[in-house]
């Protein structure tokens, strides 16, 4: 922890409203903030520890899980979740075709933060006034040269303003607000500039 505490000088300074929750109470703390809890999606669940926790603090809706399980084996012995298996650059944006609204993002993909920013891009219009957890954010190694960096980049392209709710040891917790007026449509053209950018390609 020790180690870490210059990382929440710096969320001291710049985000003074934030406040610290350790990571094995942040899924109490999402219990609280989020009242209606239909959908968790969690993007890298390895061996399912955390849905397992999750699970435990009593989160009452669905809970779908992304992975490639190649690193780690498919957990088989957690009920009532759904598992979708394969690279997410595959799976996600076919999956949310049918949802209306994701509560909570959970965001746990490695480093693989170019496959984050995709899928942050695909369902953007269902994470309005909603939750995005960050893993690896502002305290995890090299921060600002890797996916702080690119993170705080799409924040800021955003169309959304946002607020920084809470931060973890690594992780931070982002609650997306109402669109940034009138600077909508400069931010959607950010946005597709962000796309261009990460996928190489006009289209
Ligand atoms: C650190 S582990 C997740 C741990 C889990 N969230 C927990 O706290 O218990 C990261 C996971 O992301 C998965 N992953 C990384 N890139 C991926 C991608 N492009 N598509 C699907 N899964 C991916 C890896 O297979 C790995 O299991």
């Amino acid at each position: 922890m020790k180690k870490n505490s210059y990382n929440f000088d710096y969320y001291k300074k710049n985000f003074p409203e934030a406040y610290f929750v350790s990571k094995n109470q942040m899924p109490n703390e999402f219990n609280k903030l989020i009242n209606e809890k239909n959908l968790f999606i969690e993007l890298g669940v390895g061996t399912g520890k955390n849905i397992n926790n999750f699970i435990k603090a009593g989160w009452k809706g669905n809970i779908v899980g992304f992975d490639l399980w190649k690193r780690y084996k498919k957990p088989e012995n957690i009920k009532g979740v759904t598992f979708i298996e394969g690279d997410v650059r595959n799976t996600f944006s076919y999956y949310i075709k049918n949802i209306n609204k994701i509560d909570l993002l959970y965001i746990d993909l490695d480093s693989d933060v170019e496959s984050s920013i995709y899928c942050l891009n695909c369902c953007k219009n269902l994470i309005k006034n909603s939750y995005v957890y960050i893993d690896e954010f502002y305290g995890f190694h090299n921060w600002s040269k890797n996916e702080a960096f690119y993170f705080s980049k799409w924040l800021a392209n955003t169309q959304y303003s946002f607020d920084l709710v809470f931060y973890t040891e690594f992780g931070a917790a982002f609650k997306l607000n109402g669109l940034k007026k009138p600077e909508y449509l400069f931010y959607t053209l950010i946005d597709k500039l962000t796309e261009k950018e990460l996928n190489g390609t006009d289209n």
